[in-house]
């Protein structure tokens, strides 16, 4: 692609101008977004950019693998890779309110982040995926690539950075082209949204280790077959819900007492509006036969058929 190829080109020298001698950092989340900014500026300023992952235990399966795969060992980045499950499950302990789970999750990324930012010493720029949606939607369009000298949503005040938002002016399917032009494997580059508080909206009510780990073997099974059936990239978001639902059921002659999972998957252009998926009756038998068989404390499968509005995406 003759004009993406330009811009890169262009985007790739005006980081270098701008960073000079500079040390970068960026919070890498394995989004589309964080993950084409990252790429484009380590090709532009290469070892002088150390990204930061959190790994917040709120991860689909195979999600923090595949970062590390990708960004550390294909591309060689710099990469700071941080464990930080345990910190998050424990703050989380206890807590059912959606808005204050996500309270929670955001104030410790927060955390987290700035301690590692400590450790790395003195960092001139921060890097972030904006893009020109965002932009438009916080109603700050103006001028360049690069903005001097703005703090970032709730860090303390002697952390200064610079921001440098280079896909600012990008739309969705640009960056995913610009994405395929660094080389970035499909599965980032065409990757559903996932919510920065991750599982943790999907668990309903109080988030456990437990109930975790059985929504995202469940996540994984729905994931599989809708890239099995060739629907990923044509459904905007698919995925599994736990709720603090159980119900009875009988497997062989067994009375059960069981978990109940509800796939969700959705048709939509930018997340304001959505219409659930008509997906084919043998896709959901066979996802309702895996769950079920395969996912431990699972006896129930239901499907969610309902819009945004008045439903939203997200249960929580
Ligand atoms: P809803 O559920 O409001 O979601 O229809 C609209 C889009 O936003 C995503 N979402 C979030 N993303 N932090 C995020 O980064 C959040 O707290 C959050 N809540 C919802 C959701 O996955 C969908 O794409």
């Amino acid at each position: 692609d003759w004009t993406m190829s330009s811009f890169l080109e262009d985007a790739v020298a005006q980081i270098r101008r701008e960073v000079g001698d500079g040390r970068v950092l960026c919070a890498l989340s394995g989004g589309v977004d964080s993950s084409v900014a990252a790429a484009l500026v380590h090709r532009a300023v290469g070892d002088r950019l150390t990204c930061v992952f959190v790994d917040h235990g709120l991860l689909r399966q195979g999600e923090s693998e595949q970062v590390r795969e990708t960004f550390a060992r294909r591309f060689g980045m710099r990469l700071v890779h941080v464990e930080a499950q345990d910190r998050f499950l424990d703050r989380l302990a206890g807590v059912e309110d959606p808005e204050a789970k996500r309270r929670i999750i955001g104030t410790e990324f927060i955390r987290v982040f700035e301690e590692e930012a400590a450790k790395l010493g003195p960092i001139d720029f921060l890097v972030q995926g904006t893009i020109y949606p965002d932009v438009v939607e916080s109603g700050t369009a103006t001028g360049a690539v690069i903005k001097t000298h703005h703090n970032v949503g709730g860090l303390p005040e002697d952390i200064r950075f610079k921001l440098i938002e280079p896909l600012r002016w990008l739309f969705k399917d640009e960056v995913r082209v610009l994405g395929e032009e660094l080389g970035l494997p499909e599965e980032i580059v065409w990757r559903q949204p996932f919510p920065g508080p991750g599982l943790a909206v999907r668990v309903l009510g109080e988030v456990t280790r437990e109930k975790l780990e059985c929504l995202r073997a469940a996540d994984a099974v729905v994931d599989e077959e809708i890239r099995r059936a060739g629907l990923y990239r044509q459904v905007w978001q698919s995925f599994a819900v736990l709720p603090p639902i159980r119900s009875v059921g009988v497997m062989g002659d067994e009375r059960t007492y069981g978990y109940t999972i509800v796939i969700r998957a959705v048709e939509s252009v930018d997340a304001m509006t959505a219409d659930w998926v008509r997906l084919p009756y043998e896709v959901l038998e066979t996802m309702s036969r895996r769950l079920v068989n395969e996912v431990k404390g699972i006896n129930r499968v239901v499907y969610d058929i309902t819009s945004k509005p008045p439903g939203t995406i997200e249960w929580e």
